[in-house]
């Protein structure tokens, strides 16, 4: 069956569920995902260099230098096979991120399909995040939320270690909803001419998001029941 090539951007604030969508949209099309925070996150577990580069960073909420992320995306984009599409989860997040995907996806003639930006609340975003907890050990990690009582018992029943990721602190989830309306948000600017830019509402199930997401990208009405 042919399948169409996407090559799609996901915006939207901390704790919007850009990671989480990924995840679905993986699932459905035929893309390569890259979630760039996740890559951090990974290198600062194995102690690499750019680990320690970034590993404060992170925990104070701030942006990795832009040279470092393009850096790290081209070498990414450029292995993509020319048959798959992509989706990048947490980049371009600066005007001059950006324009560097621009050149990049100029030369290798990969223009992009979609831009969505997934609004949310404030309020919700802080309760998704305020409350995100990470169940480590005997199993693969799972992410749940403090208010659900079965998930933190079944963590402990096999043994899990229920951690908050440093970048979720209070304090810190504050100064990365800032930096998102500093920084990324105007991106939306950037890519408005383009008539790709679409706004999708990313409250309500996860099923419900990623299904107003298919069909804002397609075309193509997608009922969530179909995704559950
Ligand atoms: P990154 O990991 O990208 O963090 P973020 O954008 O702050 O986003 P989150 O991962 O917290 O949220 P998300 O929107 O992915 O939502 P998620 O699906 O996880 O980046 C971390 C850091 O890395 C940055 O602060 C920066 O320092 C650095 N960095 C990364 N990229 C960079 C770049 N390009 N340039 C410079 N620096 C960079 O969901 C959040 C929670 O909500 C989860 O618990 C989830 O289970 C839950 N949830 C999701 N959807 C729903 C739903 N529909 N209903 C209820 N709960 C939901």
């Amino acid at each position: 069956m042919e399948h169409s090539i996407y090559h799609v951007l996901l915006f939207g604030p901390p704790g919007a569920g850009k990671s989480t969508q990924a995840e679905y949209l993986m699932a459905h099309w035929n893309v390569a995902a890259i979630s760039t925070g996740k890559l951090l996150r990974e290198q600062i577990a194995s102690g690499t260099p750019i680990g320690l580069r970034v590993r404060d960073v992170l925990a104070r909420g701030e942006l990795v230098d832009d040279a470092l992320m393009i850096e790290i995306l081209s070498a990414w984009l450029k292995d993509i096979p020319r048959g798959k599409g992509f989706l990048l989860d947490g980049f371009p997040r600066t005007i001059p991120q950006a324009q560097a995907l621009d050149k990049i996806l100029n030369e290798l003639a990969r223009p992009l399909s979609a831009v969505i930006d997934l609004r949310l609340s404030v309020s919700e975003a802080v309760h998704r995040l305020g409350g995100r907890r990470i169940c480590y050990g005997n199993g693969p990690d799972e992410i749940i939320h403090i208010n659900d009582e079965a998930a933190i018992a079944r963590c402990l029943e096999r043994g899990g270690l229920l951690v908050q990721r440093p970048d979720d602190l209070p304090n810190v989830i504050v100064k990365r909803l800032a930096v998102y309306e500093a920084e990324t948000e105007p991106l939306i600017n950037y890519y408005r001419g383009r008539d790709i830019v679409h706004h999708v509402d990313a409250s309500g199930e996860r099923e419900q998001v990623a299904a107003r997401i298919m069909t804002a990208v397609e075309g193509v009405e997608h009922s969530h029941t179909a995704l559950v």
